[in-house]
């Protein structure tokens, strides 16, 4: 189970993305970004960031530490913005906390420089997940200590959106055209090798062990959180095998802005 901590601090909202998270500090003195059940998403959300969070750092990809954070909306009392007033107001309870990287920085293509092997794991994990959220519009990595940090994979798992038509996630195609890495030459295949034979049942049953059970209870269709977290390892865990094959790379869309030059990504060594 993931580790719980008590918010004691609303700090202040994130708003680059959509769903206002906030930056929290907890009693155990940490400083997070919190995920909020109220949020427009709803828990579905905080479901996939758990699943594939968890799967991520499984695999040997970097993702900040996440925690259950229980929230006593009192504590955003004083914070003066209506749209949060009211998201913690409707968010009292457990919530998802994600370890904040002070300093971290978006990242972008133009200035840091991602090599084949690494930006093939994190395109190959993304087609596993099915993630449409790390494109070259909206990366969703930062950039800490030199390193690439994956976040925000709420936007995943779309298949859980239509359990009954689950099974044919296994077979869905992914288009890596607009990921944010394609123009790093990921080698999917290399990734493929190394990371397909990990995916087993038993480590993504490991992974929907962390999702807690008050966001899986009452679950159309299943009689108990755990029968979910086995559709979820019913669904991924075919999909590994054979998911390179179903991965495209091709044009992307026209407006992707060009490449760093060479002395920016320091390719060409200045004479
Ligand atoms: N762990 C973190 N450490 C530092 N900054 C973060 C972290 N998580 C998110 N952020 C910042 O907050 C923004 C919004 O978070 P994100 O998880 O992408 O939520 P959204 O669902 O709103 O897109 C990110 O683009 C990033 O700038
Ligand atoms: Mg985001």
């Amino acid at each position: 189970m993931l580790p719980e901590v008590t918010a004691i601090r609303y700090v202040t909202p994130l708003r680059e993305g959509g769903s206002l998270p906030g930056i929290v500090e907890a009693d155990d003195l940490g400083t997070y970004v919190m995920k909020f059940t109220g949020a427009g998403q709803g828990r579905k959300t905080l479901v996939a960031e758990v699943l594939c969070g968890e799967l991520a750092r499984r695999l040997g990809l970097r993702v900040p530490d996440l925690v259950r954070i229980w929230l006593d909306p009192v504590i955003g009392r004083s914070e003066p913005d209506e749209e949060v007033q009211e998201l913690l107001k409707s968010s009292g309870g457990l919530n998802l906390g994600m370890d904040f990287l002070p300093g971290a920085l978006g990242f972008d293509p133009l200035a840091y420089e991602v090599g084949p092997e690494e930006a093939g794991r994190i395109v190959w994990f993304d087609a596993l997940v099915g993630n449409v959220d790390r494109s070259w519009r909206n990366p969703n990595m930062l950039v800490w200590h030199g390193d690439l940090w994956l976040i925000d994979h709420g936007a995943t798992l779309i298949f859980h959106h239509n359990w009954p038509a689950a099974g044919k996630a296994a077979e869905r195609p992914y288009d890596a055209s607009d990921h944010a890495l394609a123009p790093f030459a990921p080698d999917v295949a290399a990734a493929a090798e190394q990371l397909a034979p990990l995916v087993t049942p038993g480590l993504l049953a490991e992974c929907a062990a962390q999702i807690p059970d008050e966001w899986l209870a009452d679950e159309p269709g299943f009689a108990s959180p755990d029968e979910v977290r086995a559709a979820y390892t019913e669904a991924l865990a075919p999909r590994a095998a054979t998911l390179h094959e179903r991965i495209t790379l091709g044009e992307p869309s026209k407006d992707r802005p060009s490449q760093a030059p060479g002395w920016l990504t320091g390719k060409d060594e200045a004479k």
